[in-house]
């Protein structure tokens, strides 16, 4: 096992920057989930850890090594892939052994290291089928067999499960988490996302337009989140974004909406008087109360049996609200709801960073 460490690591292509400076620690024995919308530069800096993409400028060390120039085979990492990759013409085993007959590992060592990974894997009686024969979730398990018979120091995930569907997905993910907790294999995953990134990291690094947002456990940016992009990123359903305009006395502060209407705000809060601020609150962060400040026009509901999201107009804008267990709302009906100063994120509008 071995510590990653990225400093400073960039890549162009051309004029072309896809990846600014990215600095990162990944501590040994660490499960990181890099999440980010398509084309944010996930697979590249994966792929630029793996050594199959050249680094533009920075280095990347694996344990104490830097492996800048270290050919892909050599650096002692394992990947998988969404696309399964396993040969159509070799059985199960003869797949997961492969990268070891290729090292020309004994006979006998590779049938323990395949019996191994097989048992953990539950693919000990698929051992003698051709990939065709299996269902896209066995393949998966295969492929990342393969990556686990290599016993590598780290392991390279790029959305492994985007081929599955979403009960399989649900599944798989359990399965890899359960798989880390017992080798303890320090591994870099890549997903766009962010329900598998909080449900399987130790720590997520948020990425966007090439540039790191925000590295943090799943529920520090869950809580804490340092931009509207964070926080509009993690967390489904998203949270709601309202503008609105300071109000400060020497007993109170505020947030007022557009049509005037009012959330409290922490008197800590380094805010003035007339300030321009983006408002941001949870769905669950909105309660239906009789006697709440706020009041919300029901446009859809969606009742989901253990919880209810519903959207309503608030000052213009459509917000979601989600309460535990039902509630009896509908289309047109006028609700009441408040909210808690605690429960408040203010961002600058201009920047979208969070005002602390
Ligand atoms: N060979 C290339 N030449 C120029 N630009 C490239 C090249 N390869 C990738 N890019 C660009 O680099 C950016 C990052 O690509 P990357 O594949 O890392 O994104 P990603 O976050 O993995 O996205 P996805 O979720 O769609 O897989 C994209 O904007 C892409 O268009
Ligand atoms: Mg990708």
């Amino acid at each position: 096992m071995a510590s990653v460490s990225l400093e400073k690591v960039q890549k162009n292509y051309g004029t072309l920057n896809v990846l600014e400076a990215v600095d990162l620690e990944i501590a040994d024995g660490e499960f990181v989930v890099l999440v980010g919308p398509s084309g944010c530069g996930k697979s590249t800096l994966l792929r630029m850890i793996a050594g199959l993409e050249e680094i533009s400028a920075g280095e990347i060390r694996i344990g104490e090594r830097v492996v800048n120039d270290v050919a892909p085979k050599d650096r002692d990492i394992a990947m998988v892939f969404q696309s399964y990759a396993l040969y159509p013409h070799m059985d199960v085993a003869a797949n997961m052994g492969f990268s070891l007959a290729l090292r020309k590992t004994d006979k006998q060592a590779i049938d323990t290291r395949v019996g191994g990974a097989a048992d953990r894997l539950g693919l000990n009686k698929l051992l003698a089928r051709l990939p065709r024969q299996l269902s896209g979730g066995q393949r998966q398990r295969v492929a990342m067999g393969r990556a686990i018979v290599r016993d590598p120091k780290v392991f390279l995930f790029d959305e492994p499960l985007s081929n599955l569907d979403a009960k399989l997905r649900v599944h798989m993910r359990t399965e890899i988490k359960a798989l880390h907790q017992q080798l303890k294999t320090t591994s870099v995953y890549v997903t766009h996302d962010q329900t598998e990134a909080m449900t399987m990291a130790d720590r997520i690094v948020v990425m966007h337009d090439g540039v790191v947002q925000q590295v943090g456990a799943p529920l520090e940016l869950y809580d804490h989140p340092s931009n509207t992009f964070v926080a509009g990123f993690i967390g489904s359903p998203g949270m709601n974004f309202l503008p609105a305009t300071i109000k400060r006395s020497a007993d109170f502060v505020a947030a007022i909406l557009a049509d005037g209407q009012k959330l409290p705000v922490l008197a800590s809060l380094p805010v003035s008087e007339g300030d321009k601020v983006t408002v941001g609150l949870r769905p669950e962060h909105l309660h239906v109360a009789g006697d709440g400040d706020m009041s919300a026009e029901v446009e859809v509901v969606e009742p989901l049996g253990l919880s209810t999201q519903f959207y309503a107009r608030l000052a213009g804008q459509q917000i979601c609200v989600f309460v535990m267990g039902r509630v009896a709302v509908k289309p047109g009906d006028t609700v009441r709801l408040s909210a808690t100063a605690s429960d408040l994120h203010l961002f600058d509008p201009e920047t979208g960073q969070r005002i602390n």
